[in-house]
């Protein structure tokens, strides 16, 4: 049995949320969503935080609130899809977890965000063509994972087997 952090990385709209609750449902645990985590430690939302403090604030936030999450043992995390831009997070993401990264489609993150205001960066580069370039801009940083799944034209149970069956082979 996984006996450390079980953490989702992966960009806006790849479903880290949706599979981290069916894989904490699986494994027994608890699970933690960053965003989730940093709303209620700031008492505002994602896009005040943006608007009144800056992303370096909500940055700053988040890794802390990582932090914290490393430390809580076996827990499924869903982390924010910018988490993986520090490397300091990166880091303590690999040394303390398994690092699990859903890739996703620009054309499914496009079709699963349509008219989504909550996230500010989603708002600022919903065009398709600056979406792409904040995708790319993030590839090697994604790829910095223990494993990696198309989740397009998957479900969510999909995806959570697929997990679960590379959790389970960690220990044979
Ligand atoms: C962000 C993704 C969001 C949230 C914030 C910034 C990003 O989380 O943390 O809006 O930089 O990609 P989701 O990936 O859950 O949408």
């Amino acid at each position: 049995m996984l006996d450390r952090p079980l953490i989702l990385t992966g960009f806006m709209g790849s479903g880290k949320s949706s599979v981290g609750r069916v894989l904490a449902d699986r494994l027994g645990c608890p699970f933690v969503d960053l965003d989730a985590e940093i709303v209620a430690a700031a008492g505002r939302s994602v896009n005040d935080i943006f608007t009144e403090d800056g992303e370096q604030a909500f940055r700053s936030m988040e890794s802390a609130c990582l932090k914290r999450a490393l430390d809580g043992g076996l827990t499924v995390i869903a982390t924010g899809g910018g988490v993986v831009i520090a490397e300091e997070n990166r880091i303590n993401m690999r040394k303390q977890g398994v690092v699990v990264n859903l890739c996703v489609s620009l054309a499914q993150v496009l079709r699963r965000l349509h008219g989504a205001t909550d996230r500010p960066l989603f708002a600022a580069n919903n065009a398709a063509k600056s979406l792409k370039l904040l995708m790319d801009g993030r590839e090697q940083f994604y790829a910095d994972a223990d494993i990696r799944i198309d989740t397009d034209g998957k479900s969510v149970e999909d995806v959570a087997a697929v997990i679960l069956r590379f959790v389970e082979g960690l220990h044979e």
